[in-house]
């Protein structure tokens, strides 16, 4: 089934859309209800033949009937109570798997930019808190709809086949319901939209806090958080509060108004039954009858109640659906198998939607098929910029990819990514053991000797021969059990492993000595010679064999060559090649 979420439905629009699948299911859930209810609303009745003829003194065997007819309706109801949960909470369970696996298939999909401004934690919180929100309407929610409705649909009238009179004196004060009911509904929708968002900020505030613990520990700064985390957690409770204050409130009205129901009735029925007019059997009766009204009057505030936060979840996930993907603006002409590798820049200028400064102005430059370009350059010079642009991560403002020839703009997403092979700055790795993060982009992970020999290229082998279970070793979350420079060594493995035209490689051996990072550079050229290759770094010696190098200062070419011409050009870049070499010197000796 697909869910759509771009003709912009609303919650209530969506709830169907998700319900559409399982109308069989309701429909058998409906049919049980129903059984269970009219077994339910049998016995007042039975007992009433049964006191009346006790009242009359009539014989037992009425008396004996009546009892297998309770018996019976008990047996009913157990029965067929068995099917509804089967039916109604099966259903609730299988409508928000669909909506579940939508929203983290729609999440996947998404730009990059949308990933820079809004917190994991929120997104967490969307897809756990919300969507059990939602589960609970769709279950129980919709059961006590039913339960509900069935019950003020008949217990009313066959209160006034009992007694029209007292039917009706006792039901005056029911007209309260609905004016209570509106003058809490939007109340309870607003607090519980506020409720969802503080849980929200709670979930990203401890997601925040546990993935940079490190960062926290560091600079000593426990105290601190705690209180900040303690503050959010007070704002929930405060909000949380509120919302139980209008339900408080609202529950016991309800009651008093059944109560007040039953009062009435005990009085005006009371008088009734001395006067002769109704039989005792038709009072008991009546009497239960209230009583069972008293359940669905209940009903009435907590289906609100859950309604409103639902719906409010709901609102929450649909935003998320409404995201548009990242492959809205592609128009896809270009097959992927017909791509080359050699990659062209022309013109190129962009600015991050939320920045003021261009991060890349007019950057121009052509690179061959199996060439590797070297970039370098200061801090925030654009370098990883520009690599995300290549990738299609962003949009250029102006200017031209071309790869392989056809216009970047025009491939499609899918096909394009497909091309490279990408070792970020930041390296990231799943708590996986090594092998099964090496094997990444593979679809059998079940190769220890693949996984082996790119780890090898890597320049890791030495370090899998230290670790105990070798390539089996499990990484914590983030792979918080190797070092800096193994993470990078890992990550770098299993971009080598996906086996693609183009190498990208985001200052990925800054942790590794230089030593080792020349042995992996040396390495890297004799295995990937038919690549190319896009090497970032900040040692400039790493990049001296490169068939381009890129010197970027302030999200412009500064320079470019070879390491042969810029360093005859005696410019920035020879500048800073000598500093880094005299440094070197002076750390060797
Ligand atoms: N998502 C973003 N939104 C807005 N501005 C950004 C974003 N990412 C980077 N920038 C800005 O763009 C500029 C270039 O950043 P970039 O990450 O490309 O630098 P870099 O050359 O890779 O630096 P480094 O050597 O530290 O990795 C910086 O001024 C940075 O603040
Ligand atoms: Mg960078």
């Amino acid at each position: 089934m697909t869910l759509q979420a771009d003709n912009h439905p609303t919650p209530q629009q969506f709830t169907v859309q998700l319900l559409a699948p399982y109308k069989k299911h309701l429909l058998y859930g409906m049919a049980s209800l129903i059984i269970v209810d009219v077994a339910d609303i049998m016995p007042p009745v039975i007992l009433k033949y049964a006191i009346d003829s006790i009242e009359r003194g009539q014989d037992f065997a009425t008396l004996a009937w009546c009892g297998l007819a309770l018996l019976l309706t008990a047996a009913i109801q157990g029965v067929f109570r068995f099917f509804w949960r089967q039916f109604f909470l099966g259903t609730s369970h299988h409508s928000v798997y669909d909506l579940r696996k939508a929203m983290f298939a729609h999440l996947l999909k998404l730009p990059f930019h949308y990933f820079s401004r809004t917190r994991t934690g929120d997104i967490m919180s969307r897809l756990t808190n919300d969507i059990q929100e939602i589960r609970f309407m769709l279950g129980i929610g919709i059961l006590v709809v039913l339960d509900a409705s069935f019950y003020f649909l008949t217990v009313p009238f066959i209160m006034m086949w009992l007694s029209p009179r007292l039917t009706l004196i006792t039901m005056t004060p029911f007209i309260l319901i609905p004016v209570m009911v509106v003058m809490v509904k939007n109340s309870i929708h607003n607090r519980s939209k506020d409720v969802q968002a503080r849980l929200s900020d709670l979930s990203s505030r401890a997601e925040e806090n546990l993935s940079g613990v490190r960062v926290i520990k560091g600079f000593r700064i426990e105290e601190s958080e705690i209180s900040r985390f303690n503050r959010c957690g007070l704002e929930f409770v405060r909000d949380k509060i509120k919302l139980a204050n209008i339900e408080s409130l609202f529950h016991p009205a309800l009651d008093l108004v059944v109560a007040f129901g039953m009062v009435v009735l005990l009085y005006f029925g009371g008088n009734m039954v001395i006067a002769g007019s109704i039989t005792l059997g038709s009072f008991i009766a009546l009497e239960s009858y209230m009583l069972k009204l008293s359940w669905p009057m209940m009903a009435i505030g907590w289906i609100i109640n859950i309604y409103q936060r639902s719906m409010a979840s709901m609102e929450r996930c649909l935003q998320v659906l409404r995201e548009p993907p990242a492959t809205a603006s592609d128009q896809p002409q270009t097959e992927s198998n017909s791509i080359g590798a050699a990659i062209e820049v022309s013109d190129l200028s962009f600015t991050y939607p939320e920045a003021t400064q261009p991060g890349l102005k007019n950057i121009s430059f052509k690179l061959e098929e199996g060439q590797t370009l070297g970039i370098t350059g200061p801090v925030g010079s654009g370098k990883s910029t520009l690599l995300r642009l290549l990738m299609k991560m962003f949009h250029p403002d102006s200017g031209q990819i071309k790869i392989g020839g056809a216009d970047a703009a025009q491939i499609p997403l899918k096909n394009l990514r497909e091309l490279f092979a990408y070792v970020p700055q930041e390296t990231f790795l799943f708590s996986e053991s090594i092998r099964e993060n090496i094997l990444f982009s593979q679809e059998n992970k079940d190769q220890p000797e693949v996984a082996r020999s790119f780890a090898d290229r890597a320049g890791l082998g030495g370090d899998l021969r230290d670790f105990p279970d070798g390539l089996e070793t499990m990484l914590g979350e983030r792979g918080v059990n190797l070092s800096g420079g193994q993470k990078q060594r890992v990550s770098l493995a299993r971009a080598l492993a996906a086996g693609r035209p183009i190498l990208i490689l985001d200052d990925c051996t800054s942790a590794v000595d230089t030593e080792t990072e020349q042995k992996i550079l040396a390495s890297l050229r004799q295995n990937t010679r038919r690549s190319t290759c896009i090497i970032v770094s900040h040692r400039m010696v790493s990049l001296q064999n490169a068939d381009l190098i890129i010197y970027l200062d302030n999200g412009e070419i500064a320079e470019m060559g070879t390491h042969q011409q810029l360093l005859e050009k005696n410019g920035r870049y020879a500048r800073a090649w000598q500093r880094q070499r005299l440094k070197a010197e002076l750390e060797k000796s």
